[in-house]
């Protein structure tokens, strides 16, 4: 479980040094409160299309058709079993298949944050155009992993289909928001929530018994894995080539971060500690993570970027203390 949060400054929005598409942010987007989304597109920098386009290449090129998996062909359903689960697994296989199923809530966020309507300008579209062919595919395999799990829950007679259906609309139908204004702070979300998410299918996969379940974790952790490797991939980028200008909205993600409904949904705390007996839900296992590509990125560290990694390194060490 995530322990005691760092303490938190308030968010500070600078300008930013360097708007290449200035035109961007029409509605002036304040900064954000924990909980509340800023309205309007996402805050300048961008980067520019074309880097997207390399970020996106380099995604499709590590998923080709051949190394994708299905959820009606590749799995054996006639075997799942929860008999063979204890309690607090039962539980943790609920819970992450309601984070699983949340995908509608996680898309259309950035349906709202990386418009594709005449809201933005030329260049802006041309960016956010590049973004949607990631987020498209992106949200294609996480609602593989909300069928995956749904199926799972059916066939190894956790559940009756109807009523699950039911249970997962009542958080379904709550609007998951990101207090954010920059496009880099909602990139930077994704790369920690990812990682944490890809460490916990691991953890829960090294203690089931029931191989039907253990072989879903393992998809479900290998395709965690290959997001997290884009957003690692676009913060950096983001580093590389804004610096300094880009730290303190890195730095807002981690001072204010949530695993996603945290905030909505209903006894999420009492849950989540129900099931830390079976592995912890913990994005700060995520943050050496991102140190490590905060790091790479920073060629000749600033004082800035120093700072960034002792915060990110804090906030771990608090939360493990
Ligand atoms: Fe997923
Ligand atoms: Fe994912």
């Amino acid at each position: 479980m995530s322990g005691p949060q760092p303490t938190e400054t308030p968010p500070t929005e600078p300008p930013p040094t360097e708007t290449p598409f200035a035109g961007v942010a029409r509605t002036g987007a304040p900064p954000g409160r924990a909980g509340l989304e800023p309205p309007g597109p996402a805050r300048p920098p961008l980067l520019p299309a074309a880097d997207v386009d390399d970020a996106v290449t380099t995604f499709m090129r590590a998923s080709p058709m051949t190394r994708r998996w299905d959820v009606e062909q590749d799995i054996d359903w006639d075997r799942a079993d929860a008999g063979r689960l204890s309690a607090g697994q039962r539980s943790a296989v609920e819970f992450i298949t309601l984070i699983e199923d949340h995908l509608p809530g996680y898309f259309a966020l950035y349906g709202r944050r990386f418009p594709l309507t005449d809201e933005v300008d030329l260049d802006t579209f041309v960016h956010n155009r590049e973004v949607y062919r990631f987020s498209v595919r992106w949200a294609q395999e996480e609602d593989t992993h909300a069928r995956a799990l749904f199926r799972y829950q059916v066939a190894s007679g956790l559940a009756e289909p109807e009523a699950l259906r039911r249970s997962l609309a009542v958080e379904g139908r709550k609007l998951f928001t990101l207090p954010h204004g920059h496009a880099v702070s909602i990139f930077a979300y994704a790369l920690v929530q990812e990682k944490a998410t890809q460490l916990y299918y691991q953890q829960l996969r090294a203690v089931v018994d029931d191989p039907v379940l253990a072989d879903v974790l393992t998809r479900l952790s290998r395709d965690e894995a290959r997001h997290f490797t884009f957003f690692a991939d676009v913060v950096e980028r983001y580093l590389v080539r804004y610096g300094d200008a880009v730290v303190e909205p890195i730095r807002d993600v981690v001072a204010q971060f949530r695993m996603p409904l945290a905030d909505t949904m209903r006894g999420y705390w009492r849950w989540a500690l129900r099931i830390a007996d079976v592995a912890a839900y913990d994005h700060t296992d995520a943050y050496e993570h991102l140190i490590r590509v905060v790091t790479r990125a920073a060629d000749a560290r600033s004082d800035r970027v120093d700072e960034l990694i002792h915060f990110v390194g804090a906030c771990r060490a608090t939360a493990i203390a």
